[in-house]
C-alpha cells in the first residue's frame, strides 16, 4: 500500500497545538474474510485509511458519513482507546497514547457521551450516585462537597434537583441524555466527545438537547466532537464539519461553506437526500456502499460518484487544499477554487501510484 505524499494541514491557528491532530492515521481491524465464520484466516479491514484531521481548541467539529464509514473509530483513536496501525495522532502536540498512559489527567480533560446512554449507566445507581463517580474518580471535590457540586451539575444540564433520587428506569430519554452529560461535565473537561449523543430520540427532545450542549459549549468554551448522521444537527451544533465515506475524509472545513457549496460530490449527494419540506427527495445515489474489504480502485467513491471520469478509477485523492481552512479528497471538485486542488492531487495521485 502506497503511502499518501503528505498534503499541506490546515496553518495551526496559534501558538498552542491543537487539541487534536491526526496525520494519515490508518486502522486495520483484522477480520475473517466473508462468509467464512470458521476459519482462522484472517483479512484487514481498513477502517481509516489516510485520515487527516486538525482540531483547535474552543471549536465544535461534526464526524458525518453513513453507518461503517469509521466515525466510531476514529472517535476511538482520538480518546486514544485504540492505536492507529499507522500514521500519527496527537493531543495537545503529544502522541494521544502516550498521553492517556501517563494517567487520569487525559481521561479527566476529554469527557466522552456515549450513544447508548442509558446502557452506558448502571441501573442500580441513583443518578445521584452516576454524578458522583467520576467526582469521586478523579477527585474534583471534597466529599463533604459532593452532594452540592451533584446539585449543580443537575442544574446546569436542565434537570430538576429531585432527579437525584431517581433511577434511570424513571427517567425518560431526553433525561438520561441530561445525565450521561452532566457525567462527562463532572470531570471539568475541555473537550466533549460525543458519539450520536441525539440521534434516536423525538425533534423536540432533540432540540432541547442541542440548545443545551450549545449553551454549554459556548459558556463553558468546550471543544466539541459530535458524531451525528444528521446534517442538519451538524449545521446547528457545529462551526467545522467533516465528511467520511469508507474510512476516509473526504472534505472537512466550515460547516457553513461546506454544506451551501459542497466541493466533494458526495458531500453534495448527502446534502441533497436530507429531507427537506415540500420538496421531493432527489434520486438516491446509485449502488451500494462497497465494502471495506473490497475498497474500489482509485478514487473509493468512483462506483458511485454522478460525475466520476476516467481518472477518477485510477487515482486515489487524497485530502487537498480547497481554499481557507477547506480541504476536498477529489480530483473534480464542485465549489472554490477547484484548479489548485485537482492539480495538487492529481501530483500526488501520480507519486501516490509510483508513477
Ligand atoms: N472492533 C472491530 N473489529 C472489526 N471491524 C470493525 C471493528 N470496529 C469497526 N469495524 C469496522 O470498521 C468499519 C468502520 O466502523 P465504525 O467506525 O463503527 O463506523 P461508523 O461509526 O461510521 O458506523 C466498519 O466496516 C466496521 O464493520
Ligand atoms: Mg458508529
Amino acid at each position: 500500500m502506497t503511502k499518501p505524499i503528505a498534503s499541506p494541514l490546515p496553518e495551526a491557528s496559534g501558538p498552542r497545538p491543537p487539541v487534536f491532530e491526526l496525520v494519515d492515521v490508518e486502522k486495520i481491524f483484522q477480520v475473517r474474510p466473508p462468509g467464512r465464520r470458521f476459519t482462522r484466516e484472517t483479512v484487514g479491514l481498513r477502517a481509516l485509511d489516510g485520515v487527516r484531521l486538525r482540531v483547535e481548541a474552543g471549536t465544535s467539529l461534526a464526524l458525518v458519513g453513513e453507518s461503517g464509514s469509521g466515525k466510531s473509530t476514529l472517535l476511538r483513536v482520538l480518546l486514544g482507546l485504540d492505536a492507529p496501525s499507522d500514521g500519527r495522532a496527537y493531543y495537545r502536540g503529544r502522541p494521544i497514547r502516550e498521553v492517556r498512559a501517563e494517567g487520569p489527567a487525559f481521561a479527566r480533560d476529554v469527557a466522552m457521551v456515549y450513544q447508548d446512554a442509558r446502557g452506558s449507566l448502571d441501573p442500580r445507581m441513583t443518578v445521584r450516585a452516576l454524578i458522583a463517580e467520576p467526582l469521586r474518580h478523579f477527585d474534583i471535590v471534597p466529599e463533604a462537597e459532593i452532594a452540592a457540586r451533584v446539585a449543580h451539575l443537575l442544574e446546569r444540564v436542565g434537570l430538576p434537583a429531585d432527579a437525584a433520587r431517581r433511577y434511570p428506569s424513571g427517567l425518560s430519554g431526553g433525561q438520561i441524555r441530561r445525565v450521561a452529560i452532566a457525567r462527562a461535565l463532572a470531570s471539568e473537561p475541555s473537550v466533549l466527545v460525543a458519539d450520536e449523543a441525539v440521534s434516536g430520540l423525538d425533534v423536540s427532545t432533540q432540540a432541547q438537547l442541542l440548545t443545551l450542549l450549545q449553551r454549554l459549549q459556548r459558556e463553558m468554551g468546550l471543544t466539541l466532537v459530535f458524531i451525528t448522521h444528521d446534517l442538519g444537527v451538524a449545521s446547528f451544533l457545529c462551526a467545522e464539519i467533516a465528511i467520511m465515506y469508507l474510512g476516509r475524509i473526504v472534505e472537512t472545513g466550515p460547516t457553513d461553506a461546506v454544506l451551501s457549496a459542497p466541493a466533494h460530490p458526495y458531500s453534495a449527494a448527502l446534502r441533497a437526500a436530507a429531507p427537506r419540506f415540500f420538496e421531493p427527495l432527489p434520486e438516491p445515489l446509485p449502488g451500494e456502499i462497497p465494502s471495506p474489504l473490497d475498497l474500489p480502485k482509485g478514487c473509493r467513491f468512483s462506483t458511485r460518484c454522478p460525475v466520476a471520469q476516467a481518472d477518477c478509477r485510477a487515482r486515489d485523492p487524497y485530502l487537498g487544499r480547497l481554499d481557507a481552512g477547506r480541504f476536498v479528497a477529489c480530483l473534480f471538485p464542485q465549489a472554490g477554487d477547484a484548479t489548485t486542488v485537482s492539480a495538487l492531487s492529481q501530483e500526488e495521485g501520480a507519486e501516490a501510484s509510483g508513477a
